[in-house]
Formats: structure tokens, C-alpha cells, sequence
């Protein structure tokens, strides 16, 4: 149950989301985005990546966005309609969350051989935002290949939300925890009516 200001999620009502989901020990956490994401009125699309359904399954995310996720890039892939172009087209934003340390170098270097590179990969990003939630051990954290991708992330255009500090699942006290689900659905409301208002010169 979201605990933040209800009349900030009415700019959600009707927008088109899409949340991708890696395989982070969080993954729990974004079963609550989800839930208020579509009790307020969105049109959510959950991808996962292949290992993210060891930790959640597709069916938690499909029965809470009310809609199929995408578990595999093989699906419904009728060739004049790949599901990624169609799910990519249409949509407000991106979130990926948990977005694993896997996934960063993925992202910065290209990759898309699962759901959410993939989809990533497919999105207009000068109408389509992407926001980043990365979390991950707080040694991971520190790699320097993370922190590189991170920047190159930034400097590709990505929104990358920042993680918190404090106890991780893996009994160690760091950097790398996932916001909690209210967070994340602020920085998703925060997201969206800054892509509204109007460029500076427009
Ligand atoms: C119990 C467990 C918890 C994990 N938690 C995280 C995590 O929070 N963040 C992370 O980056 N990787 C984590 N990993 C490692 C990823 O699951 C692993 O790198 C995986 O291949 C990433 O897959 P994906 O990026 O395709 O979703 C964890 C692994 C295990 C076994």
C-alpha cells in the first residue's frame, strides 16, 4: 500500500509502464510498485530477465499489473510484430527495478539478448525516459566496472536513481539497497510530469 500523498499518483492514470525486472534479492520490493503503479490507473508491463523469475514469478507481476509479462524474448514473436517493438512503442517510461550490476554493463555496452535489454534497447529515448534503480552488495557497488557504466549510463541519457545506504540481504552495511516501493513510485510520478513540463525555450 503506497503511505505518500495519493493526489500525486493521478498523473498516473492512463500512462503506459514499463518496469523490468533483473535478478536482485529486492525483486520483492517492486511487486509494491506494481500494485499502486496499477491501482492508480497505469497500463503496466513487467519484463524479467531469466534469472529475475528465480526470485519473483511471472505470474506475482501478472496478477498484480492485471496484464501478461514479458518472460521471454521468444514470445508471441510473430515477425511483423515482435512483442518488444510493440510493448517499446507506446511507452510514457521505463523502469528498471532492480536493476542488477549485470544489467548496468549489459546497458552500457549494448547488450539485449533478454526481455529487458532488449526492450531497453527498442525505446525511443527522446520520447521514452528510462530510469535506472540499480542495487546490488555493497562490494559490487563499489567495482569499478560499476561505477564506470554508471557514468556512462548517465552520459548515454539514462536516469539513474540513486540507492540507499544500510543493511543489505547479505548481512553487510552499504551502498547498493533498492528505495522502497514508494520511493520508487515518487521517482516514477517525479519522472513523468517532468517529461510534461514544457523545455526551457518552448
Ligand atoms: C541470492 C542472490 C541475490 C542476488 N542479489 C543481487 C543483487 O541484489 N544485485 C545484483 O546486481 N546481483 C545480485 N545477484 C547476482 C545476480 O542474480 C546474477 O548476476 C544474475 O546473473 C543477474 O541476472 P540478470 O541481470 O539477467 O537479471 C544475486 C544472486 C543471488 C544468488
Amino acid at each position: 500500500m503506497y503511505h505518500g500523498d495519493h493526489a500525486n499518483l493521478a498523473c498516473l492514470q492512463g500512462r503506459k509502464i514499463a518496469i523490468g525486472v533483473c535478478a536482485g534479492i529486492a525483486s520483492y520490493k517492486v511487486c509494491g510498485v506494481v500494485s499502486t503503479l496499477a491501482q492508480a490507473g497505469a497500463e503496466v508491463t513487467v519484463a524479467m530477465t531469466s534469472d529475475a523469475q528465480r526470485f519473483v514469478t511471472p505470474l506475482v507481476f501478472q496478477s498484480l499489473s492485471g496484464r501478461p509479462v514479458l518472460s521471454s524474448v521468444w514470445e508471441s514473436a510473430a515477425p511483423a510484430d515482435p512483442q518488444h517493438i510493440r510493448a517499446a512503442s507506446a511507452l510514457d517510461l521505463f523502469l528498471i527495478a532492480p536493476c542488477t550490476m549485470d544489467m548496468l554493463a549489459k546497458l552500457a555496452t549494448g547488450r539485449c539478448d533478454d526481455t529487458v535489454s532488449l526492450l531497453a534497447a527498442s525505446i525511443d529515448r527522446a520520447r521514452t525516459r528510462v530510469l535506472l534503480a540499480p542495487s546490488m552488495n555493497e562490494a559490487m557497488w563499489r567495482q569499478p566496472a560499476t561505477q564506470r557504466n554508471l557514468a556512462t549510463l548517465r552520459s548515454d541519457g539514462f536516469s539513474v536513481i540513486e540507492p540507499g545506504v544500510g543493511w543489505q540481504a547479505c548481512r553487510a552495511v552499504g551502498p547498493g539497497r533498492l528505495p522502497e516501493a514508494d520511493e520508487l513510485v515518487d521517482a516514477v510520478v517525479a519522472a513523468l510530469q517532468a517529461s510534461e513540463s514544457p523545455r526551457p525555450g518552448t
